[in-house]
């Protein structure tokens, strides 16, 4: 069974995805982190993640894999170096370029191969797999998103005023949704959940929930 989360920044995405793979017993894949790595790859490499043609070459050059909650750039653990606000920036800019996104497509559908899989991004039930079995679209307003940031980046050491998260939050969000290649957007068929006011367990339960209650269909 394929399991998609798709959904603005700062949804609470990743750490639902996470729960869900693990009380599933499923695989896991967070494609956000694939863009990450691109980005991360670009900066190391000199090029300037606006220019579309050297960055699908460099995306179609790398190995991105996962290790656990490890995300491997040509077999070295790049997870942490992926998290900073500057690389969330360059990741929603080289996710604009078409050759970058049609090349992180067919690595996401390689990775597949049959597996029982929770994916969590953007495109995920719209695009990647749009026969998945099980869809949800996750959403919060922007406040509650950029605080929720903000408490995961001073968790890191890493302090950013609120206002500034907030507006980091709205750009990307506006970039995600207005791109001209699979913007973000929820799937006709996914489940919409609003997690404002809910816990991270509280989506939890009710992703299982739904999840349990299409398995038994
Ligand atoms: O989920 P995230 O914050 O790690 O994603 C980083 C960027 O990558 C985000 O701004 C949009 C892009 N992205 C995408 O375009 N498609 C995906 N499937 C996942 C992420």
């Amino acid at each position: 069974m394929i399991v998609t989360i798709d959904g603005p920044a700062g949804s609470g995405k990743s750490t639902a995805a996470r729960g869900l793979a693990r009380r599933l017993g499923f695989d896991f894949i967070d494609t956000g982190a694939m863009y990450r790595a691109v980005a991360h790859s670009c900066r190391e490499a000199g090029i300037d993640c606006t220019d579309g043609q050297q960055v699908t070459e460099r995306a179609r050059q790398l190995a991105i894999g996962f290790d656990g909650a490890l995300v491997l750039l040509d077999g070295v653990d790049v997870t942490r170096e992926l998290r900073s606000p500057s690389i969330s920036e360059e990741a929603s800019q080289v996710a604009q370029h078409p050759g970058v996104r049609s090349e992180m497509v067919r690595q996401q559908q390689a990775l597949v191969a049959q597996r029982d899989l929770v994916t969590e991004g953007r495109d995920q039930g719209t695009e990647v797999f749009p026969e998945a079995e099980c869809k949800f679209f996750l959403e919060a307003n922007a406040e509650v998103r950029a605080a929720r940031r903000r408490e995961e980046l001073l968790a890191r050491g890493v302090e950013i005023p609120l206002e500034q998260t907030l507006e980091q939050i709205r750009q990307r969000d506006h970039r995600d949704r207005t791109r001209e290649i699979s913007p973000l957007r929820a799937a006709d068929d996914a489940i919409r959940i609003d997690s404002s006011s809910l816990t991270a367990d509280e989506v939890l339960d009710e992703f299982e929930r739904h999840v349990r209650n299409r398995q038994r269909d």
